[in-house]
């Protein structure tokens, strides 16, 4: 169904109701997700994205409801990851004389996915195209969150579409954010938040300040992924300063690898220190829980927890993937624990450390290490070790 957003300004995105895992599979998406491509019907026809490749079809009849594809006279590509640009050749040969307008780095990464010979315009902050009743600005995002990422503002329509920035993989039966659950919203937003755009919070900071600084009248924010922002569209803007400024809740985060149980019997008894002392406190066993779930609670959380037991000199693989995942995202103001059971070698604790040290994490307490299956005593010491990390978050609090 093709919607109207606002006066000649249509959404002819689809909804992937059945995808579960996106980025090739690195990211869960437990509620699927939209590719949301607009097309402003004004003198000049403008479509601004395109939707991911499997979805051509679909999206195509959908531009066809509006106007006849040959009609269209520009192509805005804000970002040109293939889940907004697959279906550019698609489009393009219906439209071979459009021009594409894109930003400086979309004039190299563009070509260098397609390999066609489109007419481009490159495009600056502030440069304006007037398309008739409407006037279309841009503004360039690198790194939110590719270095080719660009925001569009509809002047006339008072639409901003900033392409990922405000997204979220959210399918739902409505396009507008006051029509849906709102918990479910939010939830998919941090996620979405957490898993992609943690690492340019401080880029975010500077961008919105830049925004907010043009005084640009936006009464839409139209994000390429799930629902738009009509109703009272800055509070997703309101809430992006508040997850870029990374300051966590004085929670904890405890998250094992385990082969025979030792280490996860160690990670419940800190836990239960952490919790005897008053600490909101979450568990996760690094081989079953959902990566990007995880990231989200790893996100929210000041103290962060980890344990494995020790495997081939090393750590465990489920937590070397969960430590490197998080060491990519670049989280700020945490701090970190480690511990673990080893039967000969038991290089775990350092292991963990170290990853904590490239992520700039200041590991508080030095790691609790223990061989073979502890016994009741050991236990009591990890407890004693989780109540002197709980005294830990709350001066982190208090300071
Ligand atoms: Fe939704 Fe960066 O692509």
């Amino acid at each position: 169904m093709v919607v109207e957003i606002a006066k000649d300004v249509f959404w002819v995105g689809v909804t992937d109701w059945g995808i579960r895992r996106f980025h090739g599979f690195e990211l869960s998406v437990h509620q699927g997700t939209t590719y949301n491509s607009y097309l402003i019907r004004d003198e000049k026809t403008v479509l601004v994205d395109s939707v991911w490749g499997p979805h051509s079809n679909e999206f195509i009849a959908k531009v066809r409801e509006v106007v006849d594809p040959a009609k269209i006279d520009y192509v805005v590509c804000n970002h040109s990851e293939p889940d907004h640009s697959g279906s550019l050749p698609d489009i393009m040969r219906l439209c071979p004389n459009a021009t594409m307008i894109v930003s400086k780095n979309g004039l190299l990464s563009v070509p260098g996915h397609y390999h066609q010979n489109w007419k481009f315009k490159t495009v600056k902050t502030g440069e304006r195209l007037n398309i008739g009743r409407n006037e279309l600005q841009f503004i360039e995002a690198p790194m939110l969150h590719w270095p080719d990422s660009m925001f569009t503002f509809v002047s006339g329509a008072d639409v901003l579409m900033p392409n990922d920035a405000f997204g979220q993989h959210y399918a739902s039966a409505f396009l507008f954010n006051d029509l849906v659950d709102q918990e479910e919203l939010y939830r998919e937003a941090l996620k979405y938040y957490a898993n992609i755009l943690t690492p340019y919070s401080d880029k975010i900071i500077r961008k919105i300040e830049e925004v907010v600084a043009m005084n640009l009248p936006i009464k839409i924010i139209a994000p390429s992924h799930g629902v738009i922002w009509r109703k009272d569209p800055l509070q997703i803007v309101a809430k992006y300063l508040e997850w870029a400024r990374q300051k966590p809740e004085p929670t904890a985060v405890v998250v094992y690898a385990t082969m025979w149980n030792a280490t996860e019997r160690m990670a419940k008894a800190i836990a239960e220190g952490l919790i005897e002392e008053g600490v909101d406190t979450k568990v996760y066993h690094a081989a079953l829980a959902d990566g990007n779930d995880l990231m989200v609670e790893i996100f929210k959380s000041k103290l962060l927890v980890f344990g494995s037991s020790t495997h081939n000199n090393g750590i465990l693989p489920s937590m070397a993937k969960m430590l490197e995942e998080m060491r990519g995202l670049r989280f700020k103001n945490k701090i970190g624990a480690t511990f673990g059971s080893y039967g000969w070698s038991g290089e775990s604790i350092k292991e963990m450390e170290e990853v904590f040290k490239r992520a700039a994490i200041p590991v508080v307490r030095e790691g609790i290490r223990l061989k073979w299956q502890p016994t009741e005593d050991d236990l009591d010491k990890c407890r004693a070790y989780g109540r002197e990390l709980a005294a830990t978050v709350k001066a982190s609090k208090e300071g």
